[in-house]
């Protein structure tokens, strides 16, 4: 790791045990790395707070006096960015969790194999040197100018602002054509903003995901004893978007008994409820989108010609993002100032490096697949940019893509052999069969991607788990030296 350019990286041993420091030295120092010794949390604290503080600390979880996460916490609060791997001789989730909260790089266990020690070093120091090289980072846009939530300035995406503007001043009906997760949604939203309809509703009703039984209700309402079940009036989407905007998204799936009726309503501007008999006039714009191809539906006579012709008196193309790749360091720049804002990640910047990667990839799932990476990138990073280890494994990252791939309802006990096999993105834990720091890593991006906070989530389910397991484990505060516990079963030395 150290260069002759640079001086050698400095290192920090943390631990009450002189025999542990002695050898992890021997073995850190073999590399050239300059390693000093602390004989407490309390000194270890002293020392970086005296400062300079060093390049990595390794910081035993376990001692007499302060603990580790405690020092841990006094660490970084005196140096926020200090790197810090913890070391212990209990894997205990607890440890583990607390480790990951308070800001450490990674956790090891104890005993040591040299050469996986030598390897997490550098590691770290590595993702340590790739952060300080983002340097000055310039985003391509402030996510504060694009309230619309459209983000693109290629030629394509012009050609779609220009229709958009033109189809605003009129009522005119528009199909939105695209790939999956190419911003249709977006636009019929701004389609709507900007016309005359803005103070009235915008709906929009997911075709395919209402049964075919169902969907006529849904869109025109019924009355009552119209069906079993229909136990009382009820309005329609079109009355209730009287005046407004209505978007048919996913309008390939429309049965075509649904289809008639809704030329009925582009043609006469009238529906009918469900089981009623009264003809009711409405006001409603209609906006569709669909990803299929509907010309070939029209030609197997599943989609109805003229109302293939009605829908699409302007249509729009949403490009695919792939059709777009000037666009993503935009797009890159507008997810992580809106997550941030979110108060979701901390992270503002991405490496050259990383975003190399992103313009690579194909991005068959367009920018909603590009939003959930950078989103998941963004949590498991370690410092304020992404880097290329904290992409999922497919474009070449550390973590695996499991959050993509989350079983909807797995059997509990299958959990683990649902989840593919782990990439290994920690060297000093990799011998294990299933290493804490990759299991970690996984239950980390795949609770991120779900959206919710992580830390309250895995807090309260592993407080839980630890109190059925016994009191120890389930105890925060770090048993003292030579108390007796479960807690130390394995302990292999110290
Ligand atoms: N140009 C863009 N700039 C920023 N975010 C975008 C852009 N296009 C899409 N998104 C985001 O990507 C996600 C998917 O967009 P949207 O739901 O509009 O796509 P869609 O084409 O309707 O997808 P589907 O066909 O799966 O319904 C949303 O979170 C949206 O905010
Ligand atoms: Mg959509």
């Amino acid at each position: 790791m150290p260069d002759a350019t640079t001086r050698p990286p400095t290192l920090l041993v943390i631990d009450d045990d002189a025999e542990i420091r002695y050898s992890l030295s021997r073995v850190l120092s073999s590399r050239g790395y300059q390693v000093a010794e602390a004989a407490s949390g309390e000194e270890g604290v002293a020392v970086v707070r005296k400062g300079p503080p060093p390049d990595l600390i390794f910081l035993d979880v376990r001692m007499g006096g302060m603990s580790g996460i405690e020092a841990l916490q006094h660490i970084r609060a005196a140096s926020p960015r200090q790197l810090v791997i913890l070391m212990t001789a209990f894997g205990t989730a607890q440890t583990a969790i607390e480790a990951m909260k308070f800001g450490a790089f990674d956790y090891v266990m104890k005993p040591f194999d040299p050469a996986k020690v030598l390897g997490l070093a550098q590691h770290a120091l590595k993702a340590h040197a790739d952060l300080r090289a983002v340097g000055d980072y310039r985003p391509t846009i402030n996510a504060d100018d694009y309230r619309e939530g459209i983000v693109g300035s290629s030629p394509v995406m012009q050609e779609v602002f220009k229709v958009i503007g033109q189809v605003t001043a009129s009522d005119v009906t528009v199909m939105i054509t695209g790939e999956s997760g190419t911003g249709k949604e977006l636009v019929a939203r701004s389609i709507w903003k900007h016309s005359h309809r803005a103070t009235r509703p915008f709906i929009a009703v997911n075709c395919a995901a209402i049964p075919d039984n169902l969907i006529e209700s849904e869109l025109f309402g019924h009355e009552k004893g119209s069906f079993t079940g229909a136990t009382g009036q009820r309005l329609g989407k079109f009355e209730l978007c009287d005046g407004g905007t209505i978007f048919l998204d996913e309008i390939g799936d429309m049965a075509l008994a649904t289809q008639t009726k809704i030329l009925r309503v582009l043609q006469q501007g009238e529906i009918q409820r469900v089981g009623g008999t009264e003809m009711i006039r409405v006001d409603v714009r209609i906006l569709a989108a669909t990803n299929k191809n509907l010309e070939a539906m029209v030609r197997d006579k599943t989609f109805r010609e003229d109302l293939y012709y009605r829908l699409n008196v302007v249509r729009i193309r949403m490009p695919a993002l792939r059709e777009r790749g000037e666009d993503i360091p935009q797009i890159v720049d507008f997810c992580l100032q809106n997550l941030a804002r979110q108060r979701k990640t901390r992270v503002s910047k991405v490496s050259p490096e990383a975003l190399a990667q992103l313009l690579r990839h194909g991005w068959p799932g367009n920018v909603r697949e590009l939003e959930n990476t950078i989103y998941r990138s963004a949590v498991v990073a370690q410092g304020d940019a992404i880097l290329v280890k904290d992409l999922p494994a497919e474009l070449g990252g550390g973590h695996s893509s499991a959050p993509f791939t989350l079983p909807s309802a797995a059997p509990k006990p299958a959990l683990a052999p649902a989840l593919p096999a782990p990439p290994v993105s920690s060297p000093a834990i990799a011998s294990a069969p299933r290493p804490l720091a990759e299991l970690l890593d996984e239950i980390f991006a795949r609770l991120s991607a779900t959206g919710e906070p992580v830390l309250p989530f895995l807090e309260r389910e592993m407080t839980t788990r630890a109190r059925q397991a016994g009191p120890e484990l389930a105890d925060a505060a770090p048993a003292p030296r030579g108390a007796k516990g479960g807690a130390k079963r394995g302990r292999a030395r110290r």
